[in-house]
């Protein structure tokens, strides 16, 4: 029985096979595994099995305690969760990939989707079984009175399930997406959104990362039939209960990083950048290939500079990061695509010789992707909608000289780092080109100027302080 317990899809450790069939653990990154590194005491994360090799892993693990089979998590208690392939591909793929993150991000192409049909329903049925195995897991291993956090869109039936299941529990769930407002929220079937947003009030606090986040869901609140939404007070009280709505930003851990980015295998690959770049001005993007991170549109914008300031030709080379990410979604498969063929077609309008304008890498490569935020002299962010993006602070905590930052309006982190960026509608591509073109010129002093503060605000709001913060609300 743990006292503090986390929930989420994805764990702190994932598992491949060996050539000769043995299990290999591999810890995870991100924000939550860093939020909870300074965590002493009596925790215990619960997360699914993601591939078959988690599931072995977990089924072989004393009731799927990983760290009770000896597996190395990092000093962590883990429990992962064997749920049968079919329901984990519906509920991950289908329904929180395909329609929540949708969603959530404005990315449907209305005309033609979404289509609530007979597949959405059976996608809907797993998603509530693999809620509930979430529910089960943290009712059982949850000592009396202890305080549960859980993440994200994959688990927002889970708080309102466990609350049934535990009423004794004091629960968390927390959003890392941008919240729909409700008139998109309400492309949902009408049964469907009632049953998310009561999941989320399930929960004593609904977490958020803006404000901007926190109100679109007091709004679908308002909407939701006998929910009272008092927004002063930034509550809602619903089927007997009170939740409160709460922002908690998140930044990154500056002095863990910049010691990452001072290792050796950083050095070699700026070493390697700096050759190929060979003394050009250097744009930088970093993404996971979603489609809400709008890569093509960063694209044309770089292709529009290039074709309205000719001057910049020779002169600078843009350094494109597309690395994989949910490749099993045909939709993210063909978004790859288009962000490759583009690419080729830029090089071959433009490049020389002696000048390739555009390197795209799609193999993911941590330590290049440091070397990159150490040397770029603009980083371009320009995502449709995002929760955050970590990118936009990770590149000028680490810049060597002080890169200048564009950054889409629509991202979260725009709400902390608005100040000194330069701030772009993402689907004005012509704007967006004219503030790569503003970036390049910016004066050194200006660009550290503003960089020194960027970093500042990035590091503000460390992962840990942010995890603590989630669970004071919970006393
Ligand atoms: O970036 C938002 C986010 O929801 C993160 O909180 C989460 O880790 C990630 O997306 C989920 O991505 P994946 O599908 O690769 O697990």
């Amino acid at each position: 029985m743990s006292q503090v317990l986390v929930a989420s899809n994805r764990g702190p450790v994932s598992f491949s096979t060996a050539g000769d069939g043995s299990l290999v653990a591999r810890r995870g990154g991100g924000g939550l595994v860093s939020g909870l590194a300074g965590l002493r005491g009596d925790v215990l994360w619960v997360c699914a099995a993601l591939s078959e090799a988690d599931r072995t892993a977990a089924r072989k693990a004393p009731d799927g305690r990983l760290d009770e089979a000896g597996h190395d998590v990092g000093g962590t208690a883990v429990r992962m969760l064997d749920i049968p392939a079919a329901t984990y591909e519906r509920a991950y793929n289908g329904m929180a990939n395909s329609t929540l993150w949708f969603v959530h991000h404005l990315l449907y192409d209305t005309p033609n989707a979404p289509c609530f049909d007979a597949r959405a329903r059976r996608d809907r049925q797993s998603y509530e079984a693999y809620n509930a195995a979430f529910a089960d897991a943290l009712a059982r291993d949850a000592a009396p009175g202890a305080k549960v956090v859980v993440q994200d869109y994959h688990l927002s039936l889970t708080p309102a399930m466990l609350r049934e299941r535990r009423p004794d529990l004091r629960i968390g769930h927390f959003s890392h997406t941008p919240w729909a407002p409700p008139e998109y929220f309400r492309l949902l079937p009408d049964d469907l959104g009632a049953e998310l947003l009561a999941g989320v009030l399930g929960a004593d606090q609904a977490g958020f990362l803006t404000e901007r986040w926190a109100s679109a869901f007091l709004d679908c609140c308002a909407l939701l039939p006998g929910a009272r939404v008092d927004r002063a007070a930034r509550t809602v009280r619903y089927a007997g209960r009170v939740t409160r709505v709460g922002v908690h930003g998140l930044g990154v851990d500056g002095a863990a990083l910049r010691e990452r980015a001072a290792a050796p295998d950083v050095a070699e690959r700026a070493a390697a950048l700096r050759a190929r770049v060979g003394g050009r001005k250097l744009v930088v993007r970093v993404d996971r290939t979603e489609l809400s991170k709008n890569i093509v549109r960063g694209l044309a914008a770089y292709r529009e500079l290039l074709t309205n300031h000719p001057e910049w030709r020779g002169r600078v080379v843009h350094l494109a990061f597309a690395y994989p990410s949910r490749t099993d979604l045909a939709s993210y498969r063909a978004y790859t695509e288009t962000v490759l063929r583009t690419a080729e077609e830029i090089n071959a309008e433009f490049g020389t010789p002696d000048w390739q304008p555009l390197i795209v890498e799609v193999n993911d490569d941590y330590p290049r992707s440091l070397a990159a935020y150490r040397l770029a002299d603009v980083l371009l962010v320009n995502p449709i909608r995002d929760g955050m993006n970590l990118v936009a602070k990770e590149g000028p905590a680490l810049s060597d000289d002080g890169c200048a930052l564009v950054l889409s309006r629509e991202a979260g982190a725009a709400a902390d780092l608005g100040e000194d960026a330069l701030l772009v509608n993402p689907f004005d591509v012509s704007q967006t080109a004219e503030a790569l073109h503003r970036a390049l010129l910016m004066p050194a002093e200006e660009r550290a100027r503003r960089c020194t503060r960027l970093a500042e605000a990035a590091t503000a709001l460390p992962p840990q302080r942010w995890f603590s913060d989630q669970l004071d609300e919970l006393k």
